[in-house]
């Protein structure tokens, strides 16, 4: 089975949450009843420890649970969503104003964030890479670690090398929906040295959890070094967009 995608006339194509965009509407349960969702999104932000009043963005936020969780949570910290897919962006939107919880949603590319360099504390991800061609992981990574600023710390959660035979068979279903190419590289376990290629001085694998679909791996990627590797991008260009004001 092929992969669909979503796309916008002079857009890139993306892929859609469940790989098609007419799976998109069951989504939110079967995350909840195939994926420990519960336990694998507290374990991504208990490892982020997001602190008061900090920028976070949730790249390729999908339908907002985990910028929902983090809007919730006490603290204040100000939460920007980023997804490609208007049709999760409304379920996310939704979502948000149920829970009672202000959070920025924006339509736009992992790969060319509508950000300033510098605009938030801490990038988190679950679940995106695995949606994106090597070259687009890769401009995605550099993306993220533009938009941190010093000190900021990406945290990434995703499907990564099976921990065993069983792992590997039952991640073949994500692959059938989502694309064999896109998920090569976490299944080589090669997200690490693409953080590291994308500028992050430090990459940690923190963890592994094993679901229904095949094994989750835990990423904290932090210290940049050098000058990053998109071009930056002028406050001037971007006008009011989500993140620290400058
Ligand atoms: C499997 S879903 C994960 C959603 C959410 N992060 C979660 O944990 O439930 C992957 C999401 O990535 C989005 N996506 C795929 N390619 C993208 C891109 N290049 N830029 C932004 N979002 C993208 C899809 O629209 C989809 O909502």
């Amino acid at each position: 089975m092929k992969s669909s995608s979503t796309e916008s006339p002079g857009e890139p194509k993306t892929v859609p949450a469940l790989g098609h965009a007419f799976l998109t509407p069951l989504y939110d349960a079967v995350m909840a009843v195939t994926m420990r969702e519960r336990a694998f999104r507290a374990a991504l932000l208990e490892q982020a420890a997001i602190g008061p009043d900090q920028y976070v963005l949730d790249l390729g936020c999908g339908t907002g649970t985990l910028a929902v969780m983090i809007g919730a949570r006490r603290g204040g910290a100000h939460v920007t969503g980023l997804d490609a897919d208007p049709e999760v962006i409304s379920i996310a939107e939704r979502k948000a104003l149920a829970a009672g919880v202000t959070i920025r949603f924006d339509r736009g590319l992992s790969t060319r964030l509508p950000y300033p360099d510098g605009s938030f504390d801490r990038v988190v991800s679950s679940l995106l890479f695995h949606h994106l061609p090597a070259k687009d992981k890769a401009t995605t990574a550099a993306e993220a670690r533009r938009v941190l600023r010093s000190g900021g710390e990406f945290h990434v959660v995703d499907w990564g090398r099976p921990a065993n035979l069983l792992m590997g068979s039952l991640f073949v279903l994500v692959r059938l929906l989502d694309g064999f190419p896109n998920t090569r590289e976490n299944v080589e376990g090669k997200l690490p040295s693409l953080f590291r290629e994308a500028g992050f001085g430090e990459v940690l694998q923190t963890g592994s959890m094993s679901t229904l679909f095949g094994t989750l791996v835990f990423y904290r990627a932090f210290g940049a070094t050098g000058s990053p590797a998109t071009p930056s991008r002028e406050n001037r260009e971007l006008g009011d967009k989500g993140g620290r004001p400058s």
